[in-house]
């Protein structure tokens, strides 16, 4: 009995149709009421009783196992024949969706910025933003002991491997005007956008991590009114014709004379709300002529040369532009934000 078990066994492993109908000649054959199996059934009555469980289970398994493989046969004849009738795909049918991505907001910016200086002459320059005290600090007059020094505004860096040299991350692109300077001669007319690094507490309003661009132009007889006239075009492109601009008096260690520039709150028009605390107003950028000074650390002769820079948030004037009343959404990638933007370019 066993043997013959096994042997049915064998032939089961061994089913192979091309034909639903042989499948069914299968399955008549072995599994129907007169078939092999059901009849090896009827013969256990005569196993010897020591025999039984270990037959009887045997011939259980080979049931499952026949019609384990029947049901597997027809399922694959039936699906393959299910594809042929789909042979012919309807051309009809609408392509799958794919989502297209979109830039970054912070990206939009930082071309449309780029772009609009390109157009008037200025070039791209970047570097690195590990930076060593004298590109991000000294060549740009901060004192020893100035406060933005101090480690609530910057981010050193372990600097026992460098000796005596203090390297920090970068608090601003300027570093990368003295760069320029130092490696360049007159004329200069160059903008450094990249990723700046400031020990500030994360907020609506403020990030450790943003990006700025700054801007550099030295050459012959540059004047405040070049450096006006240039930023009032940048403003006009960038925010619409109607936007106007108002400079204030500030300090930098690095431009004499220095000022803040606010433009008319794009929001309410000038008109005051939220966003410009009803003053009309919102401040863009710090600006000044470049200090004879910082000039002649670069190797410039100040006699000869002058110069004005500028440097902006790109975040600040993106929240101003795309009306963004939380910073912390330029980093925290998600999507209902980002999709917002597929339209901007
Ligand atoms: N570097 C200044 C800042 O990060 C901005 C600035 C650049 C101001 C150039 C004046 C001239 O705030």
């Amino acid at each position: 009995m066993k043997n013959k078990i096994d042997e049915i066994l064998r032939q089961v492993d061994e089913f192979k149709t091309d034909s639903l109908e042989q499948v069914e000649e299968l399955r008549i054959k072995y599994l129907s009421k007169k078939g092999i199996i059901p009849s090896l059934f009827s013969d256990f009555k005569d196993v010897a009783a020591e025999e039984r469980k270990e037959i009887g289970m045997a011939l259980n398994e080979l049931k499952n196992k026949a019609q384990d493989r029947i049901n597997l046969l027809k399922e694959e004849l039936q699906s393959l024949s299910a594809g042929q009738d789909k042979k012919i795909p309807d051309l009809s049918m609408p392509a799958d969706f794919t989502s297209l991505g979109s830039r970054h907001p912070l990206s939009i910016v930082r071309r449309q910025i780029i772009d609009i200086f390109a157009r008037i002459g200025f070039t791209v320059s970047e570097g690195p933003e590990i930076e060593n005290d004298w590109h991000n600090f000294s060549a740009l007059n901060f004192p020893e002991e100035h406060p933005a020094r101090d480690m609530q505004d910057t981010f050193f860096v372990d600097d026992s491997a460098s000796g005596t040299e203090k390297i920090a991350l970068r608090t601003h692109t300027s570093s990368v005007q003295v760069r320029v300077m130092e490696n360049s001669k007159p004329p200069i007319r160059s903008v450094s956008p990249g990723r700046v690094f400031r020990n500030e507490a994360i907020s609506a309003r403020a990030h450790c991590i943003f990006h700025q661009v700054e801007g550099l132009y030295v050459d012959h007889n540059v004047s405040f009114a070049d450096l006006k006239q240039t930023l009032y075009y940048f403003v006009q492109e960038f925010f619409g014709k109607d936007t106007k601009v108002r400079f204030r008096p500030s300090y930098f260690p690095f431009t004499e004379p220095s000022a803040e520039m606010d433009v008319t709150c794009m929001i309410c028009g000038g008109a005051g709300c939220k966003i410009c605390k009803n003053s009309g107003w919102v401040e863009i950028l710090g600006c000044g002529m470049v200090d004879p000074q910082v000039l002649e650390n670069c190797h410039i002769d100040s006699n000869e040369y002058t110069g004005f820079a500028f440097g902006m948030g790109i975040e600040r004037i993106t929240m101003l532009k795309f009306q963004i009343d939380d910073l912390r959404l330029f980093f925290e990638n998600d999507m209902r934000f980002l999709k917002q933007f597929e339209a901007a370019h």
